[in-house]
């Protein structure tokens, strides 16, 4: 019968089986689809993209680009102040309707704080931030000097610092130079009011690259929080061809070896020599650290040429002591032709890694999920706000066949944005921010000669408050570092000016 009790605890322990099992395979789907979804996202349910896992090497030769400012060299401040903090911010800063708010990382150090000193503030560009810049260089001795409270802002959508849960193109709206301003002027403002004895305190901004850029135009936009900007390397001029880059490139290998040079252009020459003809392409691609043939099509063609002249280009926007000297002897000293030479160096420099395709990079730049990576965030700032697209346009370099076409079809690619954006946005950013010509007050500017970035840069003083110095065989950044027996002559001239007059600005 029904009622039998043996029959309804056999029932239970069966249907507790089932539901156990069932339980079981959920979780297991789950966890194997999460698996699965690793290698795409969908942005808000439109489109779907496919994450690429990189090679061992592949990555570290892309994300070598845009690290940042240079590792500073010196003595380290062995004081264990540096902490991270965080700050509300909001999401947009131009739209008083949305009050939405994020989390802005930043770190800070008050070693040498005395109630009523300066606040000392680097601004973070495309990079995470680390605590380095709060321990040694010039911001730190300065700050030592004055007693003054040290902090380092992470920018938004870098780091750690992401104001929205991915980084689909939608999200990445806002994403600009207006907002990490913005968010900088609230950083301020907040510290001014929450430190004892901070709310009269004389500002200082010290920023390198893309963030000396932040560093001039906060003085531009918000001089009543900002009293002084130490801006190192700033290329300040948006422009789409930044074919300057390149000749710096080739002067700086110049000055060490004109056979440096020479060898190169031969080199280039003949690979594109060898182009001409498919039997040829498949012999250069057979030499190089390649999966496949090139394909010799546009943009993939392009794209190649960039990756050798590309290994050049870090070389010297990090070159310090006898950095380029070293590289110059090593192509050198490789047996053969130029062309023999040029690909020995190559294979060298990609080494365990390989040149990839075109799609390839567009895959990785696609990737909307939040990474350590910072470069698709650089570059959708590059697509809507400064181009700075560093091409072989010049016949005055080696380098060959890649214009700035390469770049545009990336922007359109990556984020469907197109070049009429491209163009307008870089007009926008010259005319609201003053390109080399900012009507600024002190802000004190510095460049190097083997800097790639410089042409882009003031080189002449705005006015006396506003003075430069263009340090001769100095590289990207370089006059951050404290002052040091390692400096030339002219560094230490203007490292030493840089002090006195931001010491003049907050006295
Ligand atoms: C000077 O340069 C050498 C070699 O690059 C380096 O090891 C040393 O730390 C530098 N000294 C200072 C004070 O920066
Ligand atoms: C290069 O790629 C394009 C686009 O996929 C294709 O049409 C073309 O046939 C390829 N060329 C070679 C030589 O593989
Ligand atoms: C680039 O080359 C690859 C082969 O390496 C090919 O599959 C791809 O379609 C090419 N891309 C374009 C946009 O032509």
């Amino acid at each position: 019968m029904f009622g039998s009790k043996r029959v309804w605890i056999t029932f239970g322990v069966i249907f507790f089986i089932a539901l156990v099992g069932a339980i079981v395979a959920v979780t297991l789907v789950i966890v194997l689809k999460g698996d699965g979804d690793d290698n795409e996202y969908v942005c808000d349910g439109s489109k779907s993209y496919t994450k690429i896992s990189l090679k061992a090497g592949q990555k570290s030769h892309i994300e070598k680009f845009r690290q940042g400012p240079p590792p500073l060299e010196g003595i380290f401040s062995s004081a264990t102040d540096t902490e991270f903090a965080w700050i509300n911010q909001r999401i947009d800063h131009f739209d008083p309707t949305n009050l939405k708010t994020w989390e802005m990382r930043y770190l800070h150090n008050n070693e040498f704080y005395v109630e009523g000193g300066p606040m000392f503030v680097f601004i973070g560009g495309e990079w995470e931030i680390n605590s380095d810049y709060l321990m040694t260089g010039q911001m730190y001795d300065m700050a030592k000097e004055h007693n003054g409270y040290m902090f380092y802002t992470e920018h938004r959508y870098y780091g750690n610092s992401f104001p929205t849960k991915d980084i689909c193109t939608y999200n990445l709206q806002f994403q600009n130079a207006d907002q990490a301003l913005a968010d900088i002027a609230y950083f301020i403002e907040y510290q001014k009011s929450t430190i004892a004895g901070m709310e009269n305190s004389k500002v200082v901004v010290v920023g390198a690259s893309y963030s000396a850029m932040l560093a001039t135009w906060l003085r531009v936009k918000y001089p009543h929080l900002v009293d002084a900007a130490l801006s190192s390397s700033a290329p300040l001029r948006a422009v789409a061809d930044f074919y300057e880059y390149y000749e710096v490139v080739a002067q700086s290998l110049r000055l060490v070896s004109e056979e440096c040079v020479s060898t190169i252009a031969e080199a280039v020459d003949e690979i594109d020599r060898q182009f001409q003809t498919e039997s040829g392409i498949a012999y250069v691609s057979n030499l190089l650290p390649m999966e496949k043939p090139v394909n010799a099509s546009e943009p993939n063609r392009s794209y190649f040429f960039l990756n050798l002249a590309s290994p050049f280009a870090l070389l010297v926007e990090r070159a310090s002591g006898t950095v380029l000297t070293n590289a110059c002897s090593t192509l050198l000293s490789y047996e053969g032709t130029a062309f023999e030479k040029f690909i020995s160096y190559i294979n060298k420099y990609y080494e365990s890694s390989t040149i990839t395709d075109y799609d390839y990079y567009v895959s990785y730049l696609s990737n909307p999920q939040i990474t350590s990576g910072t470069l698709r965030q650089w570059y959708y700032q590059t697509c809507t706000e400064y181009g700075f697209y560093q091409t072989a346009s010049s016949t005055n370099q080696p380098f060959k066949n890649f214009g700035v076409d390469l770049f545009i079809k990336l922007c359109d690619d990556v984020f469907k944005i197109s070049q009429e954006v491209l163009n307008s946005g870089i007009e926008r950013t010259n005319l609201l921010y003053g390109s080399v010509y900012p009507k600024v007050t002190r802000v004190v500017s510095t460049h190097g000669t083997v800097d790639p970035w410089h042409p882009l840069g003031v080189l002449e003083d705005l006015n006396p408050e506003a003075p430069v110095f263009v340090i001769n065989g100095a590289s990207h950044c370089a006059d951050l570092s404290s002052i040091s027996s390692n400096d030339s002559e002219e560094m230490v001239y203007a490292k030493t000016k840089v002090k006195e007059y931001i010491a003049e600005w907050i006295s």
